[in-house]
């Protein structure tokens, strides 16, 4: 079987390291995963107003949380916190209230940061998000990655070994979560 994962960069910096961190993921992730990304930066601004007539951006938000078995967030920590323009996506996908996107859709929280906090508080920030919003998340491991630039390629491969077998190991409890939270999704299981 293969799964589909969607997943969220949440920087839309040209020049990102969580984008870097993104591709270096793919790259060592297990072959049962399948990836597409689900973009942020084309959306405006959540208000309520848009849920009696939510337009063509919330909706494609929304069809591709549903269409993805599992979701990753790969994001920088911005003052402490989400960075808004990941926030925002997580508002649209939450809305119009009844629809709430990530309810039982297993997650993976993950982030690099050149700092050696290495994004500890936003993952903590999400943890509560997507507890509210019902999305079991794996717990363990954690990975909170100080960026080094010299241990990725340009092409997003890992060049460091160490960085690649901690990925690695991520990615392959990620899987074995997301098809554990399946398994229990799946009709006939409380
Ligand atoms: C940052 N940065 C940052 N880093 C961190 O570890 N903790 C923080 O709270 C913040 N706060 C913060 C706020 C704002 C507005 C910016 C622009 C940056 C630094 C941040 O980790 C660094 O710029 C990363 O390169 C951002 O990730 P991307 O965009 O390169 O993926």
């Amino acid at each position: 079987d293969t799964f589909k994962i969607g997943y969220f960069v949440g920087s839309l910096a040209s020049n990102s390291i969580n984008r870097v961190l993104s591709k270096a993921l793919i790259s060592v992730a297990p072959p049962e995963l399948e990836f597409h990304e689900i973009a942020i930066k084309d959306l405006p601004l959540y208000s309520s107003d848009y849920d009696s007539d939510f337009p063509p951006a919330g909706r494609d938000l929304k069809d591709a949380i549903a269409a993805s078995d599992g979701i990753l967030f790969i994001s920088p920590e911005y003052n402490r916190s989400i960075p808004g323009a990941l926030k925002n996506a997580i508002d649209w996908g939450s809305r119009p209230w009844g629809t709430n996107s990530f309810a039982r859709k297993p997650t993976g929280i993950i982030g690099a940061s050149p700092g050696g906090i290495g994004t500890a508080v936003m993952q903590s920030s999400m943890r509560s998000v997507l507890s509210f919003l019902d999305a079991p998340q794996l717990n363990a491991p954690e990975a909170y990655i100080r960026f080094v630039a010299d241990a990725y390629d340009d092409d997003g491969s890992v060049k460091d070994e160490a960085t690649a077998g901690l990925l690695r190991h991520y990615m392959e409890e990620y899987s074995a979560f997301v098809q554990r939270v399946l398994a229990a999704n799946a009709p006939g299981h409380i």
